[in-house]
């Protein structure tokens, strides 16, 4: 049984987005660790920094200017990424869990492990944000040492990267979170190769896409130059050229995998993924279902074009453990995006109104996917259902029930 993580989410209230506050959020995590192993010194930001500027200086300078870890790519040793998915069970169903920004070694991330635990999908999946910078340690506290609460699934369980394993290069997501992320056929197991995959099966491909290793810059080149998120010319590649995604004759049902929001009513977008992808399918005409992290909000946007040739249904999942954010969307153009988003409050604290930390349970049952969104006190959010005709490559929506405090536009 994993043992229960004494943090909660709130520490993270108000993190910043920028690379070295997180850093310093690291150090000052070793340096609380060690004083409490060692004397009774008040854990006070200042005598952290007081002995251990030189520390954080250095590990932010370090990530900052160094050199981000190789681009790791399919196809390696005759593996190219693209999996059939397992059945799992005996009608054939393909369970797959979605969690996003999850990775934080809270009690909420716990208790929705523990949740996925129960449920026992064939595969999970994250998003990305390991916290704070995604070193080894923090790698090890959330997924892989004895006591992390990370459900690895029967048939798979893979990981995209977010910015924050980034800030310290992706070292330790390349190095060690991968290693130990994995997809079965049979009995043969792949191990996590690249930062990107494809699981699919005759109705259904599920597309992970790397937009962490571009999210984050040089610091003095990105005053120029904002990152973008793009997919790398490796990726395109491999989408073009392994999962064949240009293939008019292929109409199964897409969904695609980011961490990066394609759409948002809140903060930066990243629309070049998107478009990269419209690009690679050659002006067909396809509706897809996306799913993305990064925002720590449950969104569902209306389903609309977001580039030529390409219509999705984009929903924002960031909420597996991070405090989750209910705030009022600003303007009229945001609201006529918006279709559902759950800001129901779970406790306040100062200024801040907390909502529930959840997590997407698909199921793919023949050319039928449910999705169903599940909070970390068991409670249904919503359960939605699309339908893929093959003949076309059209999706048909529904959405079968929901919590009545869900909020709709
Ligand atoms: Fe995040
Ligand atoms: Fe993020």
């Amino acid at each position: 049984m994993p043992e229960r993580s004494e943090n909660t989410s709130d520490k993270y209230l108000n993190l910043g987005h920028t690379a070295a506050e997180n850093h310093a959020k690291t150090q000052q995590k070793l340096y609380e660790k060690h004083v409490a192993e060692t004397s009774s010194v008040t854990r006070r930001l200042d005598e952290f920094f007081k002995t251990n500027i030189f520390g954080f200086a250095w590990h932010y300078l370090k990530s900052r200017f160094g050199k981000r870890h190789a681009y790791p790519f399919y196809p390696v040793d005759g593996d190219n990424g693209v999996y059939r998915m397992q059945p799992s069970d005996k009608e054939g169903a393909v369970t797959v869990t979605l969690l996003s920004d999850w990775a934080n070694d809270t009690r909420e991330s716990d208790q929705i492990a523990h949740l996925v635990a129960q449920d026992m999908p064939g595969y999970t999946l994250h998003l990305g944000d390991v916290y704070y910078v995604g070193t080894r340690e923090e790698i090890r506290e959330n997924f892989t040492a004895p006591h992390a609460s990370w459900y690895f699934g029967k048939s798979g369980s893979l990981a995209l990267s977010g910015n924050h394993e980034m800030y310290s290069n992706g070292n330790a997501f390349f190095d060690h979170l991968l290693t130990a992320m994995y997809a079965m056929e049979g009995d043969v197991k792949h191990t996590q190769r690249a930062g990107f995959f494809c699981l699919e099966n005759d109705f259904w491909r599920v597309i992970g896409l790397d937009t962490g290793y571009t999210s984050v810059g040089h610091p003095l080149l990105e005053v120029l130059f904002a990152p973008d998120s793009h997919l790398r010319k490796e990726q395109t590649d491999w989408l073009e050229e392994q999962v064949r995604l240009g293939d008019p004759h292929d109409k199964r049902g897409l969904i695609f995998l980011s961490h990066h929001p394609v759409l948002s009513g809140f903060r930066k977008e990243y629309p070049r993924p998107a478009s990269q992808i419209a690009a690679l399918m050659a002006g067909a005409s396809r509706p897809a279902i996306w799913f993305w992290g990064h925002e720590h909000r449950l969104i569902g946007y209306k389903f609309r074009e977001v580039c030529r040739g390409l219509s999705i249904y984009g929903r924002c999942i960031g909420v597996g453990g991070m405090p989750v954010e209910t705030d009022e969307p600003g303007d009229r153009e945001v609201i006529g995006q918006l279709d559902f988003y759950d800001r129901r409050v779970r406790k306040k604290i100062r200024r801040h109104q907390v909502g529930y930390n959840a997590y997407v349970a698909l199921t793919f049952r023949g050319n039928q996917l449910t999705a169903s969104y599940k909070d970390l006190e068991s409670n249904l959010i919503l359960e939605e259902k699309w339908e893929v005709e093959l003949e076309t490559g059209a999706l048909r929506h529904e959405v079968l029930r929901h919590t009545p405090k869900l909020s709709w536009y």
